[in-house]
């Protein structure tokens, strides 16, 4: 089945914030940010731009009726600056006017007068400092300790990874409109409708249920809108509760890109341990996340850091220690995979390391440590595993053996040009950290007429949860899927909602449908069988009819569901669905925090043109665990994104923020993101198709974020290509691996040394 919303997409009518009709007299706000990272504000003057054409008021914290307040995990971020500023592009002021124009010059006649503060942007700084947004948190996992003197090699290194703009085609925004009797309803392009709606009510002071949210669809969100919607709709939800009209707020791409939160930067100190046959026995672990000057969902990410740090790998004794550090950058927040690409990275750079000094392929140490069922991960779960199964798959379906070959010549034959092939497994954990986030509602009508309408928790935003929510409904009543609608998210439909991430949407808010459906089928049932005087046993619906003991009868699914109407049963239902099994005890960080894993290995091979640092990615070749897909056309587009989206982040995409904390990569000339002529020239897909049980919504896993990590091997195909050029290349483990960055690796001196401090390397690439 195809996307339901491709029609409307390719002709340009499907609906977003900008989309939605404006009631008359609606206003428009527009933010004053902060001009400096960190300081005191002294003086605010607003008297000009009060004066300004269309300008209807300047709202200050002053204004607000509730609480200056947005925090979600932890309360340190006021909506509107008070007496301080803590990052540049902070909102401290929200001028309101006639016009989108108006509300915008007046802006520029805000004045501000701040006694700087020192601006922090590096993470180790601020830990050295005491700048913490929560304590550090360890995972443990065996005997760290004891366990050096068994190792045959050690090797430390420091291993960095930049941030990412999420860069959603459409930018943040909010419509709040007033409603009768003090309430408000509040369109917002965001992820969490329920983090919208308590923003909003904490800073006007209104009670949930006179706040109404919807959400139709984004224009992507890839978790910048999860938590980061909020500012704005609470700015317009406050703004309409001051003056009782309609406000309006969409960020233009530099406002956007300037005042929002991205994903965190690491830098991060690594030990490896490996014994005689090259087992990972030991791995030492500290990250130093880059948190920006709020908490946002930084104590979440960096939990999710620690449950992947170490990819797909058993490592029997692990310690894992990760800082969430404040500094005065805008709050980072969620982006697709949630800190799990930041500790993978990690781990992978200190297998290259290895792989680098015992001059062996990285490939070889990666394969045999792979975890396999029953293996324990640091944090207590046991891995149900198809590491293996993915990693053999694309070994003999693509013949990595063969491409390494073809590689080796092709960079035996050519002095300028060197090819790097590099191979990356992936284990991803489905379901939110926090158990108690993993439960989604669903509420589902048959009218009368014999169509359905279903409402949920989940928000589309390109992903295609929608299309699988509507083949829940369609697959158990058994009728045409174009007599079911999914409609728009509503706090006033579906309350108390988790935020449509953690790739866990689909399975959360299926599972609740697929309740909700099947409560109704069962009523149905029981009306044909009274109906046709036959055992409730022997009804079957199928394909829009009633069947009894496999016989086609004269009831079909709209006579039913009319029937069921005129003998007054409900054919409604609201049901509500918790995963199970799930829990986690973080006092003494361990538990079985994930419904299950998804796994996948991607083979990347790269180009480097070594004149000019320049490359070019030839393919990738991927083996993905899907358990059942489906609907493999939405999941293969995830794929595909996902991983442009990672190798984006691993090779282009290169965030600079100066001393002065001021954001200089500000606009899509500066921000490089992939376009159509850098994907890779080939992506192959192939789906592993397990047949185990699982907890995924008809054994269909979660597909959102994993992709996303096959792009970390774009960096190590690029460091091979690198040292198939300049073998002593001392390439730093820093990402993105910019064309400016590999053309400075390859023309950099041989690396000093070698960092082994267990300096037994006698091992020789025949005997593996
Ligand atoms: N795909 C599109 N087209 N647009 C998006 O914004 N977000 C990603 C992923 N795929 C995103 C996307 C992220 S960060 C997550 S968590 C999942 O989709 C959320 O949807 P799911 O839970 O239904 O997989
Ligand atoms: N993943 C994504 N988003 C989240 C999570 C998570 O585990 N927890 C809270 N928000
Ligand atoms: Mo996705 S980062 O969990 O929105």
């Amino acid at each position: 089945m195809n996307n339901i919303d491709s029609y409307t997409h390719t002709r340009g009518e499907s609906i977003y914030l900008d989309d939605i009709p404006l009631l008359q007299g609606t206003l428009f706000g527009a933010v004053f940010p902060s001009p400096f990272a960190h300081g005191v504000i002294k003086s605010l003057d607003i008297c000009e731009a009060e004066q300004m054409p269309g300008v209807v008021k300047v709202l200050t914290y002053k204004d607000i009726t509730g609480e200056n307040q947005i925090g979600g995990i932890v309360p340190d971020e006021p909506l509107l600056a008070e007496d301080e500023v803590d990052f540049c592009g902070m909102p401290v002021a929200f001028v309101v006017a006639e016009t989108d124009e108006e509300a915008r010059a007046a802006v520029k006649k805000i004045k501000v007068e701040i006694e700087k503060l020192p601006v922090i942007t590096d993470p180790r700084e601020a830990a050295a400092k005491g700048e913490l947004i929560v304590p550090p948190r360890t995972f443990k996992l065996g005997n760290i300790e004891t366990v050096w003197q068994q190792c045959k090699y050690i090797f430390e290194g420091i291993a960095e990874t930049n941030g990412q703009e999420h860069l959603y085609i459409e930018t943040q925004g909010a419509y709040a409109v007033p409603v009768e009797n003090n309430a408000i309803k509040v369109y917002s392009s965001t992820q969490g409708p329920t983090a919208v709606q308590r923003a909003s009510c904490r800073v006007t002071g209104l009670p949930m249920h006179m706040v109404e949210v919807d959400v139709t669809r984004l224009g992507g969100g890839f978790g910048g809108k999860e938590d980061q919607a909020n500012t704005w709709a609470a700015l317009c939800a406050l703004a309409t509760h001051v003056l009782r009209r309609p406000v309006k707020y969409a960020l233009s791409r530099m406002e956007d890109m300037a005042m929002t939160g991205k994903r965190h930067p690491y830098s991060s100190d690594f030990k490896i341990g490996l014994d005689k046959d090259l087992k990972m026995i030991a791995y030492d672990v500290t990250f130093y996340q880059n948190a920006g000057a709020a908490a946002d969902l930084s104590p979440a990410v960096m939990e999710r850091t620690l449950f992947h740090s170490t990819n797909t790998y058993f490592i029997p004794n692990v310690k894992a220690t990760a800082y969430s550090c404040r500094t005065n950058l805008p709050p980072n927040t969620a982006f697709r995979g949630f800190g799990g690409p930041q500790g993978m990275f990690v781990i992978e750079a200190a297998i290259a390391k290895a792989a680098e000094e015992l001059g062996i392929d990285k490939d070889v140490i990666q394969k045999r440590n792979l975890n396999k069922t029953g293996d324990e991960f640091p944090y207590g779960q046991k891995a149900e595993s198809e590491a293996k199964a993915c990693w053999e798959e694309a070994e003999s379906r693509y013949g990595l053996d063969k491409i390494k070959d073809e590689v080796e010549s092709y960079n035996a034959l050519h002095k300028l040009n060197k090819k790097g092939v590099a191979v990356m497994p992936v284990c991803f954990g489905i379901s939110f950290t926090n158990t108690a986030m993993n439960q989604a509602r669903a509420l589902v009508h048959v009218y009368f007429d014999g169509s359905v309408s279903v409402s949920t928790g989940a928000v589309e935003m390109g992903q295609g949860v929608n299309t699988k929510i509507l083949q829940v409904a369609a697959e158990v009543f058994s009728i045409n899927p174009s007599r079911v609608k999914v409609h728009t998210t509503n706090t006033s439909r579906i309350a108390n909602t988790s935020p449509s991430a953690a790739s866990a949407t689909a399975d959360l808010n299926c599972k609740a449908t697929l309740k909700a459906c099947l409560s109704i089928l069962e009523r149905l049932k029981k009306v044909a069988a009274e109906e046709l005087a036959v055992d409730v046993a022997s009804i079957t619906l199928k394909d829009e009819w009633v069947y009894a003991d496999g016989e086609r009868t004269k009831l079909n699914w709209k006579t039913l569901v009319n029937t069921a109407h005129l003998k007054r049963v409900g054919i409604s239902e609201h049901a509500n669905y918790s995963t199970p099994v799930i829990y986690f005890d973080k006092t003494i960080e361990k538990g079985h925090p994930f419904a299950y894993h998804v796994f996948g290995t991607a083979i990347t091979v790269v180009t480097v043109d070594c004149l000019r640092g320049i490359y070019e990615f030839e393919a990738v070749k991927i083996v993905h665990d899907f358990g059942r897909s489906m609907n493999t056309s939405i999941d293969i587009g995830q794929i595909e994104g996902g991983l442009v989206q990672g190798i984006g982040w691993m090779t282009m995409e290169e965030l600079i923020y100066d001393k002065e904390g001021r954001l200089r990569s500000n606009a899509l000339s500066t921000y490089k993101i992939p376009d159509i002529y850098s994907v890779p020239k080939q992506i192959d897909i192939h789906g592993l198709e397990s047949q185990n049980d699982n907890l995924a919504i008809f054994k269909s896993k979660a597909v959102g974020e994993p992709p996303l990590m096959y792009g970390i091997g774009a960096y190590f195909a690029l460091r091979n290509a690198i040292k198939a050029f300049n073998p002593g290349a001392d390439i730093p483990f820093s990402a993105p691996m910019t064309a400016e960055k590999t053309l400075l690796a390859l023309y950099s001196k041989t690396a000093k040394g070698l960092n082994v401090v267990n300096k037994k390397v006698e091992i020789s690439v025949q005997s593996l």
